[in-house]
């Protein structure tokens, strides 16, 4: 029988963008790379880069701050999960 699928029971996880900055998430967090390794933070609020500048990427060290506007094409060093 068709319908619609049951509700999902699990609590919603919160995710939001600081313009001009990282998307905010609700930890722990798991984000897959562009070589399809995982990292991971299990802090309580995890900033993922979107501006592609930081050293630590898929961390936000917050570098968006220091030079705002596009991501140069090569974006920035990756880090293991911190
Ligand atoms: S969004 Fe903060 S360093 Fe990229």
């Amino acid at each position: 029988m068709a319908g619609a699928p049951p509700p999902d029971e699990r609590p919603a996880r919160r995710v939001w963008h600081d313009p001009g900055g990282p998307v905010v998430i609700e930890g722990p967090v798991e984000v897959v790379m562009d070589d399809g390794s995982v990292v991971r933070s299990d802090r309580p609020v995890v900033a993922v880069c979107t501006c592609r500048r930081s050293r630590i990427l898929p961390w936000c060290d917050t570098s968006h701050r220091e030079r705002p506007g596009p991501a140069p094409p090569s974006g920035g060093r990756e880090r293991d999960a911190q």
